[in-house]
């Protein structure tokens, strides 16, 4: 499966046995990946999934990852949850990004996580997409305000990292919001973000 946008350097794609070699090669630490280092991790994590073949992907998915690929190298990968608020059936989806260190500055997790945007509300019912950062994270911030998504508010002391716990930013977007963009030009490409299988 591939997801990009016409012109876009970056597309979104299923993991590779080469892509496990690259996150091999650079395990976050707490100095290369501040904000999403809690705790070491046994290697080759993907590596055994894929090999295991995984769960098969299902239409309308609500949980995966996918590769992200930029100039036609692998730089991360970004993954997908769904969330729940209320008893009424209301889907929502929190997405998650982590690109290694050589891919991070150019771009690539802005439009990784446009792209992202963009897949979900294509091929998921999901009416709200979320993501949550550190306070500090300002690139991340940043990026996912690039994104199309809105700054809602601070979630403190809602997750424990470097030993103490920390405040999230809480960012959104909702279908509303993203057919009001459409509908203003700016997403008119979105019905051509799928390419062939590769
Ligand atoms: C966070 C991350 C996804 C952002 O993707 P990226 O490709 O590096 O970011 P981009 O190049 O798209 O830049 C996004 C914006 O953030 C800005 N930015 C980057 N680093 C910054 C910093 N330290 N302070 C302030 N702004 C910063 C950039 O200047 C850019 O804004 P601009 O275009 O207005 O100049 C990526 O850096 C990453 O994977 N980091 C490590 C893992 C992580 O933090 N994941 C998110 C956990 S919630």
């Amino acid at each position: 499966m591939t997801f990009t946008l016409p012109g876009n350097p970056v597309l979104l794609r299923s993991y590779t046995l080469e892509d496990c070699a690259v996150l091999e090669a650079n395990p976050a630490t707490l100095d290369s990946d501040r904000f999403s280092f809690f705790g070491v991790q046994t290697p080759g994590r993907m590596r055994r999934q894929l090999e295991s073949g995984g769960p098969p992907a299902q239409y309308g998915d609500v949980t995966g990852q996918l590769a992200v690929e930029a100039e036609g190298s692998f730089v991360g990968g970004v993954s997908w949850h769904p969330v729940h608020y209320g008893p009424i059936p209301a889907p929502a989806i929190n997405i998650g990004i982590g690109l290694v260190p050589a891919g991070r500055g150019k771009g690539y997790g802005t439009e990784a996580q446009r792209l992202l945007t963009i897949y979900l509300f294509s091929c998921t019912t999901a009416y709200r997409i979320e993501a949550a950062t550190d306070v500090e994270n300002l690139a991340e911030q940043r990026s996912l305000e690039k994104a199309g998504f809105l700054r809602e508010g601070i979630l403190r002391g809602s997750h424990y990292r470097e030993g103490k716990y920390n405040d999230l930013v809480m960012y959104g977007i909702t279908r509303a919001d993203f057919e009001e963009t459409r509908a203003a030009g700016s997403a008119a490409k979105v019905s051509t973000g799928f390419t062939a299988a590769r």
